[in-house]
């Protein structure tokens, strides 16, 4: 299958496009049950932590609420455990068999995406841990203090072969990981830092992934040209780590003032690639992202998504 055919039969129109960058505005499950069965190549997912009901946390010295919108309330264990059922399911679906799905979440929901992976037939390939070296301090001191979130990776089916490009893990360099030894296999615990202040320019999500992650998860996993979706899009961290590498890019929220700050990020960084842009301090930023190696993948001609 082209790639111009994956999208071919998404009824509504894209929120944004440009080039391989779509974005809709949508409730995920509508768009996933419209595109082609095994046409994608990856998906990271970030969904609803369900942690927003009311509790407190601390923010720049202060104490702040701990909630980021209505999207993340806790509907009760049996709706929440169904959402999570369903998008998993529709995932499947559309997973090309050698393709791969990361899931990322607190204790509060990564649990439940674990047992509905299990119950879906998926297969788990690790479990990684994604520890904030300056995660906000626990203000009842009454437990640890959390400091990791938890990303699930599984392929779609057992026998299937998933990408790893296991040298590049083992022998790329990863500065912002103080954990990782140059030369040594990457283990599954990974110290990165929160998203930094030029990853934030044109407005924060409330649940921002850092690049360093996503970067690193779209080269652990894919290769040049494939295509990456996330139906959990927000500010669509997971498309600017795919674009810069080369790679296409589908998100979905159905929040527009989280695709707003999408297109601003993205217009941003295509202005970068295409050298149209005098970068900027925080654009000189992005391109130290792309390293040497993957530079390449940039001059490969970007087919169209879109019919
Ligand atoms: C945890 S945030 C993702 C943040 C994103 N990883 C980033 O780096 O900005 C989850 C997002 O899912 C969206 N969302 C929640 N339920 C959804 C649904 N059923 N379909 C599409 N988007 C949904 C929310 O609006 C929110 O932006």
């Amino acid at each position: 299958m082209t790639q111009r055919k994956v999208l071919s039969g998404v009824k509504q129109k894209p929120y944004f496009a440009k080039a391989d960058f779509v974005l809709y505005l949508s409730d995920s499950l509508k768009i996933l049950s419209q595109l082609p069965e095994n046409s994608i190549d990856l998906i990271f997912a970030d969904p609803p932590y369900n942690l927003s009901n009311g509790g407190f946390t601390v923010h720049a010295g202060k104490r702040a609420s701990v909630n980021k919108g209505n999207w993340d309330q806790s509907r009760g264990f049996k709706d929440d455990y169904d959402f999570h059922y369903k998008w998993l399911e529709a995932c499947k679906r559309v997973l090309k068999p050698e393709g791969s799905l990361w899931v990322s979440g607190t204790y509060h929901s990564i649990y439940q995406c674990g047992h509905a992976l299990q119950a879906l037939g998926y297969h788990i390939l690790n479990d990684i841990s994604w520890f904030k070296p300056t995660a906000s301090p626990n203000l009842s001191c009454r437990f640890f203090t959390a400091s990791h979130e938890t990303l699930i990776w599984a392929r779609k089916e057992k026998k299937a072969k998933h990408i790893f490009n296991y040298d590049l893990m083992k022998n790329g360099k990863w500065p912002e990981d103080a954990l990782k030894k140059e030369g040594l296999q990457m283990r599954s615990v990974w110290s990165i830092l929160p998203p930094k202040k030029w990853e934030k320019v044109f407005g924060k999500h409330p649940t921002q992934k850092p690049v360093d992650l996503l970067k690193r998860i779209i080269l652990a996993s894919t290769n040049i040209g494939d295509i990456v979706l996330d139906p959990f899009t927000g500010s669509s961290t997971t498309g600017i780590a795919a674009i810069a590498f080369g790679r296409k890019f589908v998100g979905v929220d159905m929040e527009s003032k989280y695709l707003d700050l999408s297109r601003k990020r993205i217009e941003e960084l295509e202005g970068i690639i295409s050298n149209i842009v005098k970068p900027s301090h925080a654009q000189k930023n992005i391109k130290k992202l792309i390293h040497k190696n993957d530079r390449a993948s940039l001059k490969i001609k970007q087919t169209q998504l879109l019919p």
